[in-house]
């Protein structure tokens, strides 16, 4: 397994102040992490920090093994208008794009990738639909398949769960632990959702409490968060 990314002494904020401070973590390769805290507990700058859209303020983000932009990302607020008219196989295809930069036309490669994302989403059948026709859990999925498509190591995921029903998420959920055991990726995922059952992953990083908690997930639910 060994180390994909840590945190040392990381520190994050803009001009306006610090948010995230002196915090401490190893992700593994392989490992599921729940990153959870309440609103404006710094979950998305974190995010941020670890794509290297924002630098560190103090302290550094080391990546073993792994390049920065080769990180698969699914953000917070999707960038996809759901009237965007744009068929399914396009918006898989384009997370693809951060390998080689803007393009007229995608390479053999990259349209392989973007099927074996849309195979592994079980949703090729959908490929030439329209974004805008789907349903929330189906665009979750073409977004998930999107981030996929970016990468072989690492998924990012800023709060995948909101706005979906509870069949829709459980879908997700199933999805991203499939991918996780199945094809050893390994997933950083921001949710807002502490029913325990849905802490998905074999590690919690909490940002509620200072001392920030970093650890099992069992160790978390018996010693930290306790309903
Ligand atoms: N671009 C920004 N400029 C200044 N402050 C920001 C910016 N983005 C977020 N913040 C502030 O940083 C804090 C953490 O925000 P955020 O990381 O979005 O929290 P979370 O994702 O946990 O809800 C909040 O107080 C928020 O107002
Ligand atoms: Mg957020």
């Amino acid at each position: 397994m060994g180390k994909l990314l840590e945190a040392k002494d990381l520190t994050l904020g803009y001009p306006s102040g610090d948010v995230i401070k002196d915090l401490n973590f190893v992700v593994d390769s392989g490992d599921l992490v729940c990153v959870v805290g309440p609103n404006g507990a710094g979950k998305s700058t974190l995010i941020k920090g670890l794509l290297g859209l924002i630098k560190p303020r103090h302290g550094e983000i080391v990546y073993h093994n792994l390049v920065q932009k080769f990180i698969g990302y699914m953000p917070q607020e999707t960038k996809v208008d759901a009237n965007f008219p744009a068929s399914v196989e396009e918006i898989v295809l384009s997370g693809t794009l951060n390998k080689s930069g803007w393009r007229p036309f995608y390479s053999d490669e990259q349209r392989q990738k973007a099927s074996e994302a849309l195979k592994a989403l079980r949703i090729s059948s959908l490929k030439d639909r329209h974004f805008s026709d789907l349903s929330g859990g189906q665009r979750q999925r073409v977004l998930l398949a999107r981030a996929l498509a970016a990468t072989s190591k690492l998924l990012v995921l800023d709060e995948p769960s909101n706005n979906l029903d509870s069949s829709s998420r459980r879908d997700l959920y199933g999805n991203l632990k499939k991918l996780n055991q199945e094809k050893g990726l390994t997933i950083i995922m921001v949710t807002h959702d502490l029913d325990h059952k849905n802490l998905i992953g074999n590690k919690i990083l909490s940002l509620r409490t200072k001392p920030y908690f970093y650890g099992s997930t069992e160790q978390y639910v018996q010693e930290v968060h306790r309903v």
